[in-house]
């Protein structure tokens, strides 16, 4: 059955992006239309994403934001395949930043989400595009099933519309205070603390657990996670209660962006069968970084959003052990400002140790080949797909055991010489660095062990086909419950 599908997001790789939101939102559409089915994604339309490159739809929508219109603009582009709609507003999304500036949130969150959630329905009401399957990514569109089941519910365009709430990060809820919530425009009853009260305040989330006909996670360890108090945020009861209609699903890989046999950013392709363009990459990022160039040590890659969910408390605390080992390390990210300043000291201090504190995504792909080792030691991880990246690249990830990390990674066994990476569960300084130690060591002392691991993380697919399929079956599985 061939579906309709409006997929909201608040960012879209190559368009917007601060993390794998985006690389999901390109990807899982991707997918959806190869498999037949007509896609729309939404996106507002940032400063950064040139209007010049899109082509202009005339005419405008209204949007009722407590009792005033709000008029926006339309653009559209088509993008490998798919078509990309976005909502204009320049006093919203004409800004420098997608969420915040300078480590500030935007005070304006609330009105600037909960406006663009509403217009994706107004797009398709002006577009004629009746959706089966409203598809909602995190806070920025929670509202959207929220609407579909109350307010949008007496209206005709939408009556038979299912909602698919999908969480990537359970730590980012949309929490405001009680204002925001006029400008959903529902009823006051809906104002309650089984459905979007916390606290006092409106919590989105909490709102869309509750609305959405069906919600989905990243991982099924995640979805087993954020029923449990030390990964639920404060919502693991409510998530709980509806975990009748809750659904993990691991996200995929888009190979034709990573993929070492055809990646135009690195030096030069390899794959399985031929690893000598490995070896060369890794020369050209010790190039690039000032490090020694030997081939006998280990390269150890980071790139990720240098924020507490990415481990790097205990990155820092055992950075002292981890730099006197033999063994280089490369971090690309940027986020907390201390991070930023801790890691580019111990830059300073340690020629094994470089950092690049920003954001490139070439040099992304440049460390995914050229490294040898990937760290990712997570607090919390709901997915992730550097690790599923790295494992193509045929860079062994270092992880902890949690969310789509430990879906994802086997743990290594020297004995039958099986596993696809190496794995520590408590997250403290003496787990992370005995691991990478354990690491460093079987890079050096156990080649056949590491070789046999590089091989089968490289045959190794995550591919979006199996996920969308997934996905497919849950569309369905919403509009039969929606009837
Ligand atoms: P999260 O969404 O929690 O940030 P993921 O692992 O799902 O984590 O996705 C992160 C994505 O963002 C990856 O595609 C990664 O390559 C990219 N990324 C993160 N930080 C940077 C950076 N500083 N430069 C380039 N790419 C980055
Ligand atoms: C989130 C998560 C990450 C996940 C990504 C895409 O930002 O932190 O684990 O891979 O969303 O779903």
């Amino acid at each position: 059955m061939k579906l309709n599908i409006l997929f909201c997001a608040s960012e879209m790789a190559p368009f917007a992006k601060t993390g794998g939101l985006a690389d999901v939102a390109k990807a899982l559409p991707k997918a959806l239309s190869r498999a037949g089915h007509n896609v729309k994604v939404v996106l507002p339309r940032y400063y950064k994403i040139d209007k010049a490159n899109l082509e202009h739809i005339p005419g405008s929508i209204g949007i009722d934001m407590a009792g005033e219109t709000l008029w926006a603009g339309i653009y559209k582009t088509q993008f490998e395949g798919i078509e990309v709609y976005f909502i204009d507003y320049e006093l919203f999304f004409g800004r420098g930043g997608l969420y915040d500036e300078g480590g500030y949130a935007y005070r304006d969150n609330d009105k600037r989400f909960i406006f663009f959630s509403k217009a994706a329905f107004e797009l398709a009401k002006f577009l004629d595009f009746k959706p089966d399957i409203v598809h909602s990514n995190d806070w920025h569109t929670a509202s959207q099933p929220i609407l579909l089941n109350t307010s949008l519910k007496q209206d005709d365009f939408f009556k038979n519309t299912a909602s698919i709430y999908t969480i990537h990060n359970l730590q980012h809820q949309g929490v405001f205070d009680k204002k925001a919530f006029e400008y959903l425009g529902i009823s006051p009853e809906h104002f309650n603390p089984f459905e979007m009260e916390a606290l006092g305040g409106l919590n989105l989330t909490k709102g869309a657990v509750y609305h959405a006909d069906i919600v989905t996670t990243v991982s099924k360890k995640y979805a087993k996670e954020i029923q449990t108090p030390e990964f639920g945020f404060g919502l693991n009861e409510h998530i709980k209660a509806h975990s009748y209609k809750l659904f993990g699903i691991l996200n995929g890989v888009d190979y034709d962006e990573w993929n070492p046999k055809t990646d135009k950013f690195i030096v030069k392709n390899y794959d399985v069968d031929d690893l000598e363009g490995k070896k060369v990459c890794k020369e050209d990022l010790q190039n690039i970084f000032r490090l020694e160039k030997r081939g006998d040590i280990p390269l150890i890659g980071f790139v990720g959003r240098f924020a507490e969910q990415k481990g790097i408390s205990l990155i820092a605390s055992a950075i002292e052990g981890l730099v006197h080992l033999d063994a280089q390390y490369v971090f690309l990210g940027t986020g907390e400002k201390w991070a930023e300043g801790f890691f580019s000291d111990i830059s300073g201090k340690y020629p094994n140790f470089k950092v690049y504190v920003g954001y490139s995504n070439e040099l992304a792909h440049k460390i995914e080949a050229g490294s040898d080792l990937f760290l990712m030691p997570s607090l919390f991880e709901p997915c992730g797909l550097n690790q599923i990246y790295s494992l193509r690249y045929g860079t062994l990830p270092i992880v902890r055991a949690v969310g789509g990390l430990d879906d994802t990674i086997k743990n290594y066994n020297p004995t039958t010489k099986e596993g696809n990476g190496f794995k520590f569960w408590d997250a403290t300084r003496d787990a992370i660095y005995n691991t990478v130690k354990w690491a460093v060591d079987t890079f050096k002392f156990d080649k056949e062990g590491i070789e046999k691991m590089i091989k089968k993380a490289m045959r190794e697919r995550f591919s979006w086909e199996k996920s969308a399929k997934e996905y497919e079956k849950l569309y369905l599985k919403a509009l039969e419950w929606k009837k």
